[in-house]
């Protein structure tokens, strides 16, 4: 079968109908899901009905599920299951402090990202679904990453090609005032190294591999690095070229971690907010 679908963005993202098949999906459709994805960078269905339960079940009908063995995974991580939980609410329903450890942890979402660039084997596709949301605001904006490569002057193309990034979570905590590490979490990282510039393997386009978690460029000192990630970040986020996703519950949101980049958008910390996640691991992340 193949989907209704209709732009979100001029230039990429893809809002789905499932028509008939929502809460029953099969591999087939969920492979469909799953490319629709790759090739437009975003995907929207709305008015679902999901648990994280029942999320890992779609996950899994598209493929493996990414769970990495790292301290990373037990920040919103339930126990028993490959699904994330970001939320704002204790196991009691209540809001949690801004002051409170998880908080603070994910207070860097609002930075520009891509999910797991971290860890190895990172994320292909990551899937976001909405069970509360607040009134207004708490919006979460994307770039297409191609887009933004494809957008470079030559002379920008030329000094990114070849660059090797440093990824650790660690800077991207630091850069939002994050510092509640253990010693062993601290101990725990490792910086990922990741070509700066990449082909998108579903559609063999050159695209960013761009995040916030970038620390160092091989050969690069970290101020000349920062700057080089600000600018690149600041091309390829500006107004014209980013899809702001506005919540409503029941949204489920997916996104290709190669070929987009996104951040969460601050929201009243008096209103709930909640959600469920998961990853599947990008198999072709090998070095
Ligand atoms: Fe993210």
């Amino acid at each position: 079968m193949t989907f209704a679908t209709k732009p979100l963005h001029p230039d990429f993202g893809v809002a789905i109908d499932p028509g008939d098949t929502s809460g029953e999906w099969n591999e087939e459709t969920a492979l469909e899901l799953k490319n629709a994805v790759e090739q437009s960078g975003v995907a929207l269905l709305r008015n679902q009905d999901f648990d994280g339960d029942k999320l890992g079940k779609l996950a899994e009908l598209m493929g493996e599920i990414w769970s990495p063995q790292s301290v990373t995974s037990t920040y919103g991580r339930i126990a028993g299951s490959k699904t994330f939980r970001l939320t704002n609410l204790d196991p009691e329903g209540k809001i949690l402090p801004v002051t409170s450890k998880i908080i603070s942890f994910n207070k860097a979402n609002e930075l520009w990202h891509t999910d797991a660039t971290y860890v190895r084997p990172g994320s292909s596709v990551s899937l976001l679904y909405s069970i509360v949301v607040p009134p207004e605001a708490g919006e979460t904006e994307f770039c297409d990453t191609r887009l933004a490569y494809d957008r470079l002057s030559d002379q920008d193309k030329t000094l990114a090609e070849g660059l090797i990034a440093n990824h650790t979570l660690l800077q991207s905590r630091a850069l939002s005032g994050f510092d509640d590490w253990t010693e062993d979490e601290r101990s725990a990282f490792t910086r990922i190294a990741r070509p700066l510039v990449h082909v998108h393997k579903p559609t063999g386009r050159k695209a960013l591999c761009l995040a916030s978690h970038i620390a160092t460029f091989e050969g690069w000192n970290y101020l000349a690095t920062q700057d080089f990630v600000e600018r690149l970040t600041y091309l390829a986020t500006q107004s014209g070229s980013v899809y702001k996703h506005r919540w409503q519950a029941g949204d489920l949101l997916l996104w290709d971690n190669r070929c987009t980049m996104h951040r969460a958008r601050p929201y009243d910390p008096s209103y709930a907010r909640d959600m469920c996640s998961v990853r599947l691991v990008d198999e072709n992340d090998v070095v």
